[in-house]
């Protein structure tokens, strides 16, 4: 379920994640591997600035993987440690208990010195809506954990999910609103299903979509749709989808709406194969 944010849902957001930071040694910051700039929040290093963090390329199983390892590179190179995961087969997600244990290493070794027992590193998963919050922390946990209305401001008592002796996870997620404020972020979240579809208009996301695929996925673009060539306008190129499709309407006009819901579909659908969105020197 997608939120609408207003600027009182994010001041109440940003409050209840800086309490929930309190009780934990690391942030696992969960992104979309096929936008994983465009699947973050704009004020999330200063929110969680005190913590050391986890971001978590999820839905890779999705993503282009020779674009997820430009995108790990990326992040390293920034000093950020990543993992690439797919909560819902549960691939890569045995490796966080471990990585998460790296990151803390020099706050245990101090408490083992001050003659304190090590204790099992607590963790807060973070990210905007439908990044797989929920999938990730039911996977952790081993079962379902049931979902807190996915708003903000809906609390419930805080409990500890015990993901094997060394990790504990809060169990109830902190959500953060996108960049929705930029159009490109805007579009790239609303072709991945970040945002609810009943805001969108498909027509304009689908001629991104298309654009996009022409630019970087050509031939999945012409196998998909058994083009012969690509039309230079893509408006034309919209055009031939529908007619190849047989989606018309009165007139012979192509039906744009039902054409333009089916590009997205198949796109999230991976009909057009895993693909990634953004690179790092798109945003250079
Ligand atoms: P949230 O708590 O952050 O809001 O997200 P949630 O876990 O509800 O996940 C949003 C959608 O993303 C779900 O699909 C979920 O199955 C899917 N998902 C989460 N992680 C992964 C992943 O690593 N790989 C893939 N391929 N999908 C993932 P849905 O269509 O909304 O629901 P459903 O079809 O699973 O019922």
């Amino acid at each position: 379920m997608t939120i609408q944010w207003f600027p009182g849902h994010m001041a109440k957001a940003r409050r209840e994640i800086t309490e929930k930071l309190k009780m934990i040694d690391v942030v696992f910051e969960l992104v979309d591997a096929r936008i994983p700039l465009a699947s973050r929040n704009p004020m999330i290093d200063e929110i969680v600035s005190s913590k050391p963090r986890l971001v978590l390329l999820n839905k890779a199983d999705m993503a282009d993987p020779a674009i997820t390892a430009e995108w790990e590179r990326y992040f390293r190179e920034k000093g950020i440690a990543t993992l690439q995961i797919d909560s819902q087969s549960g691939k890569g997600v045995g490796s966080i208990a471990s990585k998460a244990r790296e990151l803390v290493k020099d706050k245990i070794d101090k408490m083992i010195q001050k003659g304190m027992k090590p204790r099992a590193v607590r963790a807060l998963i973070l990210g905007i809506p439908n990044v797989g919050k929920s999938t990730l922390i039911n996977r952790l946990a081993k079962k379902n954990i049931a979902k807190t209305g996915d708003r903000p401001g809906i609390t419930k008592k805080q409990q500890w999910i015990k993901v094997g002796k060394e990790l504990e996870l809060l169990d109830t997620p902190g959500i953060l609103w996108p960049k929705f404020e930029d159009q490109i972020i805007g579009l790239r979240l609303a072709a991945t299903g970040a945002i609810k579809d009943e805001l969108l208009d498909f027509q304009e996301i689908a001629v991104y979509v298309l654009k996009f695929l022409k630019e970087r996925y050509p031939e999945r673009l012409k196998e998909r749709y058994k083009l012969e060539s690509i039309p230079e306008d893509v408006i034309e190129l919209f055009d031939e989808i529908g007619k190849k499709r047989g989606f018309l309407q009165g007139g012979g006009w192509v039906d744009y709406d039902k054409t333009a819901e089916i590009i997205l579909r198949e796109l999230r659908s991976e009909k057009l194969g895993r693909l990634t969105l953004e690179k790092p020197d798109d945003y250079e």
